[in-house]
């Protein structure tokens, strides 16, 4: 299979987090002239660490100005900030915490609580922070996608990839029966910049199918990323386009 021009091959997962702090400082530094600010949508899980890990190193965080930068989450899961799951405390952890940017500008996923309310609560949020737009739209929206093809916190078969209004919606991980709380495909679909970072053999297969022809959207989800008017690009490793 002809790799896609929007899918970068990297030989290493460490080549492929430089080259996505990289897209992340080109992007900052592009929209720095033009806005007063830039909304990121960030992944979980375990892939995007190191990106965030070297976005707090001082050859990195010292070209962003992070007080125009406003981290928000893709997804999350269900439980509170300080649980070794949770999206929030791994971005942190790994970020937050080593950067000079402002607390207010740090949107979490309240994880903890009911998820249905919580859910409800970031679209409020959202819906104010975006106010005027009929979609939020994120600068760049960084997603993972899981060995079953989903993403964000959209799974297939899940009732939540027919949703075409709501922003913020809870769902569940039926594998683990983990609550979570995730953006909409509509909101994820109107960002200017949407970005997968994929890594890993065991998630070959899978890559390869994703990067074919559209197939029932339920079974795979990543393939209803589609962006309205905006930019997709894959950045995976040598081991995960192992079988393009
Ligand atoms: C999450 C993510 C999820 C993740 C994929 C890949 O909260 O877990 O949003 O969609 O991106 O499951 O996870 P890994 O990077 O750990 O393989």
């Amino acid at each position: 299979m002809e790799t896609p021009p929007n899918v970068f091959v990297f030989d290493t997962p460490e080549q492929l987090a430089l080259a996505a702090a990289e897209r992340f400082i080109e992007i900052a530094a592009k929209l720095d002239g033009e806005l007063d600010r830039i909304s990121v949508a960030l992944a979980g899980g375990k892939t995007p660490k190191r990106v965030y890990e070297l976005l707090a190193t001082e050859a990195f965080k010292s070209r962003v100005r992070w007080s125009q930068v406003h981290l928000f989450f893709g997804d999350e899961r269900a439980v509170p900030p300080t649980h070794p799951d949770s999206n929030y405390r791994m971005v942190y952890e790994t970020l937050i915490s080593k950067v000079p940017i402002p607390s207010g500008n740090v949107h979490r996923m309240i994880g903890e609580g009911d998820a249905k309310e919580n859910a409800h609560d970031y679209e409020k949020y959202l819906r104010s922070f975006f106010a005027g737009f009929p979609w939020p739209r994120f600068d760049l929206v960084w997603l993972g996608m899981g060995e079953d093809g989903h993403t964000a916190s959209l799974f297939p078969h899940s009732d939540a990839l027919n949703e075409q209004s709501r922003w913020v919606l809870a769902t569940k991980n039926e594998t683990t029966g983990q609550q979570r709380i995730t953006l909409t495909l509509p909101v994820l679909n109107h960002a200017a910049q949407v970005m997968f970072l994929v890594t890993g053999k065991e998630k070959a297969q899978r890559l390869a199918e994703a990067l074919r022809p559209r197939t029932e959207l339920k079974l795979l989800p990543v393939q209803a990323i589609a962006p309205v008017a905006g930019k997709l690009e894959w950045f995976v490793d040598g081991a995960a386009a192992s079988c393009l």
